[in-house]
């Protein structure tokens, strides 16, 4: 949810903020700006609209001049447009300010600072932090953001700088992630790493009501308490062109590629010698045998592999398990207390809603388990423990890869539990982990099958067009599966709509007499999870259901599957053959294949799709 970036050195800042940007606007594209200070003067250019708007403008209009700030926006308060766009000025332009977060008590803070004769412009809550930061400036740049900062309720992270301090970037953050890049003769500040690793791989991970001044030589920090700390310097260890697309249309499909290779590497540092192993873990081994019951709390595509983390504990760990979305966990009166675990998973580690969860958790006592895919974020530092998913940056905004990763660390988890509380014979752990072994190939086959565009899925996203057009646009998804697979189904319906904008709904495939079935005539196409599972039938009970009112049905089968073929589904996708309990990795590929073709043949744009944003710092 917005990205913001500053730099200061010798290079020219309009350069180097625009690139960080293009690495940020995964967290939001309705507008952008930047502001450059030069001469003592600060030059603002904001535009609604991509980045690329923004881009064209400086490109005929430059700015030259060697430290400044910039962002990406996605809109909270104001509608999105240029006015609303940040850089945020105070009353004399002498003072720029960009914002990540929210400020919850704007409105009273922007009724105080009328009466003190300041002038709004946009219906932003970030203009409020420019001029407070107008009202305290008594000289001194970082002391008026500790002022201001102390004043607001929300969260926020940002970056200010003033002319009459032309030396300095000053930030700070609470909830909202904020990183300092170090560089020789030169600082970075960034909403997230990729945006800075073209130039540093060296960073500091702010921790929350710090505040960072930056000069071109030195970086000092200051706590909450406002006393100097000696930062932790990280070294980043993956590179910038896994954030690039490399030759990929785009990123979502790099994502969807790469997932095997995530696989085999998550494998590879998580089992050795047949054991499983989370050197991070923290949690001491005596409390996780003594737990009695887990909660998974996580949004979205993160929700939904806890969803199946669920099914593969209560299997082989056998601890009760329930999972819940975080803003729903963290607004009732859960039972979670010191003998609970409560497993928090989020890609980016920053959602507002499952940080607040985890706080809530943690509030009561539980013992907590992130798991998140980026490093330093700050569900990993604030739960008890953390397991990284490692599948490195991921930059569509439909999740896939990380999903994939999420599985696999659940996997890993449950036998890991299974093993700590003896729930399962040492011999089928055994053979969990050699058939989990197998995995990364089979997966890495079956990707083969469709890295041509001219593959079977990308010719029943045409057809589907086609189909949907003769409809007059009736069409639209439903998703079944059942057990295990049940969360793909909603996964596979959360994917399709995140980037084609077609209605779809999953459902367990047993719940269709008490509901949807009352959805089927010609107009919706059905697809069904019907690999080999002890529920397989009852899935052709399903299909037949279907088709005898006039459903269209694309059914993904276990490869070899003849019994298919005497129930006349529209469209067959054949699968690689694995255990039950493993199949949702192999399920979810043609699911997200299926929704990026769909987009690809609406001509949607997949990477940014409208009203989302990849990580959602707000409530
Ligand atoms: C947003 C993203 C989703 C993601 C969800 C949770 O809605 O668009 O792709 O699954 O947030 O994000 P997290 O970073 O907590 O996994």
């Amino acid at each position: 949810m917005c990205g913001i970036v500053g730099y200061i050195g010798e290079r020219t800042a309009q350069e180097v903020l625009l690139k960080g940007l293009s690495r940020l606007e995964y967290r939001g594209y309705d507008s952008a700006g930047v502001a450059i200070l030069k001469d003592g003067r600060i030059n603002a250019v904001k535009r609604q609209g991509k980045l690329s708007v923004l881009a064209r403008e400086l490109a005929s209009n430059p700015l030259s001049g060697t430290m400044g700030i910039g962002h990406t926006r996605w809109a909270t308060h104001g509608v999105p447009n240029d006015t609303n766009a940040h850089p945020h000025l105070d009353c004399s332009g002498k003072i720029a300010v960009v914002h990540n977060g929210i400020i919850e008590n704007y409105l009273e803070l922007k009724k105080y600072l009328k009466k003190k004769g300041h002038r709004f412009i946009s219906d932003t809550d970030t203009e409020t932090i420019s001029h407070l930061i107008e009202d305290n400036y008594k000289g001194d740049l970082e002391a008026a953001v500790r002022k201001t900062t102390a004043i607001l309720k929300g969260s926020y992270a940002i970056a200010a700088i003033h002319e009459k301090d032309s030396g300095r970037i000053v930030g700070a953050r609470c909830d909202s992630p904020l990183i300092v890049g170090i560089g020789k003769g030169e600082n970075f500040l960034a909403s997230d790493v990729p945006a800075i690793l073209d130039y540093t791989k060296e960073v500091i991970y702010l921790e929350n009501h710090d505040i960072v001044t930056m000069t071109r030589s030195g970086v000092k920090i200051t706590n909450g308490a406002g006393r100097v700390v000696k930062p932790k310097v990280s070294k980043v260890k993956w590179d910038i062109s896994q954030a690039e697309k490399c030759g990929y249309r785009h990123f979502m499909l790099k994502e969807i590629f790469e997932q095997a290779d995530v696989l085999q590497r998550i494998l590879d540092e998580r089992i050795r010698r047949g054991r499983i192993v989370f050197d991070e873990l923290k949690l001491k081994e005596s409390d996780l045998r003594c737990i009695k019951r887990i909660a998974i709390v996580a949004c979205g595509t993160a929700y939904h592999a806890g969803l199946t983390g669920k099914y593969m504990i209560e299997e082989y760990a056998r601890i009760p398990c329930w999972v819940d979305t975080s803003s729903e966990f963290r607004y009732r009166d859960p039972l979670v207390g010191e003998d609970t675990l409560v497993i928090i998973v989020s890609q980016s580690g920053e959602t507002a809603d499952s940080l607040a969860a985890l706080r809530e958790a943690k509030r009561r006592k539980a013992k907590t388990l992130g798991i998140c895919n980026v490093l330093g974020s700050s569900i990993a530092r604030e739960a008890n423990g953390v397991i990284y998913t490692h599948a490195g940056p991921e930059i569509a905004v439909a999740s896939t890869k990380a999903y994939t990763a999420q599985l696999a660390v659940f996997y890993l988890l449950t036998m890991y539990l299974a093993s700590l509380r003896n729930t399962v014979k040492r011999s089928r752990l055994d053979s969990l982990v050699s058939q989990f072994k197998k995995l990364p190939s089979l997966m890495e086959d079956l990707l083969a099958e469709y890295k041509s565009d001219y593959n079977k899925i990308a010719a029943y996203a045409q057809e589907f067009k086609r189909y949907y057009h003769e409809k007059h646009n009736k069409s639209y998804f439903l998703y079944l599966g059942r057990n295990i697979n049940y969360p793909n189904a909603l996964e596979g319906a959360l994917k399709l709509k995140e980037i084609s904008y077609i209605s779809a709904e999953g459902y367990p495939a047993g719940e269709m007499k008490h509901g949807p079935i009352a959805l089927i005539d010609e107009n919706p196409w059905v697809v069904c999870i019907a690999t080999r599972s002890k529920t397989y039938d009852k899935m052709l009970s399903n299909i037949q259901e279907i088709k005898a009112r006039g459903g269209i049905v694309i059914a993904l089968v276990t490869e070899g599957d003849e019994e298919i073929l005497h129930h006349s589904v529209n469209y067959l996708v054949e699968l690689p053959a694995v255990e039950e309990f493993f199949s949702p990795l192999i399920v979810v590929i043609p699911l997200q294949l299926l929704a990026y073709y769909v987009a690809l043949e609406f001509g949607y744009d997949i990477d940014q799709p409208r009203n989302l944003a990849k990580s959602v710092t707000v409530e």
